[in-house]
């Protein structure tokens, strides 16, 4: 097995870990200087979500310069120093490439919005306007509004997936695409242990742009629906790889939503172009289609259990399975999960049990191992989140009152896995000396890590707890994975075999006891509970029980 397959990974948002400088939002420093308490949790793996130049519309996913480190978080000096602190702990530091789009202050696009002749002037999707002047398509851009914006300069519209201040880059010109691929090996060569991709499922565009049938009351077409996953991709992802990866003993996690299981072969392992894919069937049950914040539709146990089944089985003989359920795009999994639970620390311990347990590289992310909730502020207004306005606004068209509009950003909002990192009860969490860039979650007196630190029943040390079990039970790692008691409606169970032993994983959604068949798990011994107490043949609400035969 490869190291990262063995490994905890970390998703950390640099923004909101720790604020060394009094400026109010997070630096290196913070990172290196809480190395320690990433060791203690047993990451191997550090991904930083992006601290490249930026103006930061997108919080860092709209970069100036795909080589340089953005002044608020630090210097390439201090940078430096973090992957060498890092090594030293084992931890190997993960980038994060956003290679579909730049941002619009990016010296490419700063020069292809001059004219049509210029040397960049085809590194980027610009189409003429329709006849009346109009935007050349229909599409809407995955934050809301059209997805083209009109550039006096050049007399043109540019395409952007996300933002107006994301244009997409034109990845049929060979000349992006090297260009790409050097920024890439600059940061191999700095030493970086792998890489995340960012929304690669964008980057080849249909060969004839075209109107989409409309999918709301603006008249306009998610640019979802219309150019993901568009067929050819697979062929700049193979050079991706030839040109950046292959000969380096690093990992490559993909976000690529809507992959089918069919064509997956071409995507991760042995003949594909990446190591693992963030696939998002388990984390957005609430969209069939789009994402579409205030057309959630219903979904149960039975719905979350197929989807992570699925990736299990889509993931058994090749490819490898990143095992995530919160990231910084994601509400916080106990609101996700377990909406108005009675038991918000039973339910953050049992993801944290399946995220341990399931066949595939954890990643957990910041503010997870505390338990942290969603926040729901009372306006618009005090959010940051671009997208959380272009959601509000939808549905406002859609016709929904100020309040449920408000609401639907409470439960889907990203500022919630955005909150700054609570380390402490003093002010501010002992995030920033200053005032943060967003608040701090009013639950910071209770919840943070030096509180957690002391109690040894905190979700904090269950974490710590799971890694160290996880470390010195083989067959969590190595062991296949079996779904038990399928037709439950109530418990996720499984199996994890392998020569080397067994292990037996039960978890109980409901908030009533279940019962269950006590020769599951006969020959074993209960290693880790997260209700006091176990009882034979019933599992408590929220109970999370692993036996291993170890
Ligand atoms: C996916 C990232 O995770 C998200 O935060 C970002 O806004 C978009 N891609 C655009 O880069």
């Amino acid at each position: 097995m490869k190291w990262w397959q063995k490994t905890i990974a970390y998703e950390l948002y640099p923004k909101s870990f720790l604020d060394t400088k009094g400026q109010g939002t997070g630096t290196i420093r913070g990172i290196i200087e809480k190395l320690d308490y990433l060791s203690s949790l047993g990451i191997g793996a550090v991904w930083l979500t992006p601290v490249c130049r930026s103006p930061m519309v997108d919080n860092g996913y709209d970069i100036a310069d795909y080589t340089d480190i953005d002044p608020s978080y630090g210097t390439m000096e201090d940078m430096d120093e973090l992957f060498a602190k890092a090594k030293e702990k084992g931890i190997r530091i993960v980038i994060d490439l956003v290679f579909n789009h730049s941002s619009d202050q990016n010296p490419w696009f700063l020069a292809s919005k001059q004219d049509r002749t210029n040397p960049y002037s085809d590194w980027y999707i610009w189409r003429d306007a329709k006849e009346d002047g109009s935007a050349p398509t229909n599409w809407r851009g995955i934050f809301g509004g059209s997805a083209w914006t009109w550039c006096e300069e050049r007399g043109q519209y540019y395409l952007h997936t996300f933002a107006a201040q994301q244009p997409d880059l034109n990845w049929a010109n060979p000349d992006v695409r090297r260009a790409l691929y050097k920024a890439a090996n600059f940061w191999v060569e700095r030493g970086a242990g792998g890489f995340r991709v960012d929304a690669i499922t964008y980057i080849r565009k249909p060969d004839v742009f075209a109107d989409g049938t409309p999918d709301g009351e603006d008249g306009m077409v998610s640019v979802h629906d219309m150019t993901a996953n568009t067929p050819g991709i697979l062929d700049y992802l193979h050079e991706f790889k030839r040109e950046v990866c292959d000969g380096h003993d690093i990992f490559t996690v993909a976000e690529a939503n809507g992959v089918s299981a069919d064509e997956l072969k071409y995507w991760v392992g042995k003949d594909g172009a990446f190591d693992m894919l963030f696939e998002f069937s388990h984390i957005n049950l609430e969209f069939k289609g789009v994402e579409t914040w205030c057309r959630p539709d219903p979904w149960t146990l039975k719905d979350l259990k197929r989807a992570l089944v699925n990736s299990q089985e889509a993931t058994k003989d090749n490819g490898w399975y990143p095992v995530f359920f919160e990231n910084h795009d994601k509400p916080r999994c106990i609101d996700h999960f377990f909406p108005h639970t009675e038991y918000p620390d039973r339910a953050a311990k049992l993801m944290g049990m399946l995220l341990y347990t399931l066949r595939g590289t954890p990643f957990l992310y910041q503010g997870q191992e505390l338990g942290y909730r969603n926040v729901k502020w009372p306006s618009i207004d005090l959010y940051n989140d671009i997208s959380s306005y272009g959601q509000y606004d939808f549905a406002r068209r859609e016709g929904l009152s100020e309040e449920k509009a408000l609401e639907c950003v409470h439960v889907f909002s990203r500022d919630s896995a955005r909150t700054p990192m609570q380390w402490d009860d003093s002010p501010y969490a002992g995030f920033t000396s200053g005032t943060p860039w967003l608040p701090v979650h009013d639950d910071y007196q209770t919840q943070n890590a030096a509180a957690e630190d002391a109690d040894p029943d905190s979700v904090l040390n269950w974490y710590r707890r799971l890694a160290e079990i996880r470390r010195n039970t083989e067959v969590l790692t190595e062991g296949d994975f079996q779904e038990l008691m399928a037709e439950s409606e109530t418990v996720f169970a499984y199996q994890r075999t392998s020569g080397n032993g067994k292990a037996v994983i039960l978890t109980n959604f409901s908030s009533e006891p279940v019962k269950y068949d006590v020769s599951l798990r006969e020959g074993m011994q209960v290693r880790l509970t997260n209700v006091p107490g176990h009882e034979e043949g019933i599992l408590q609400p929220l109970e999370a029980v692993l036996y291993a035969d170890e």
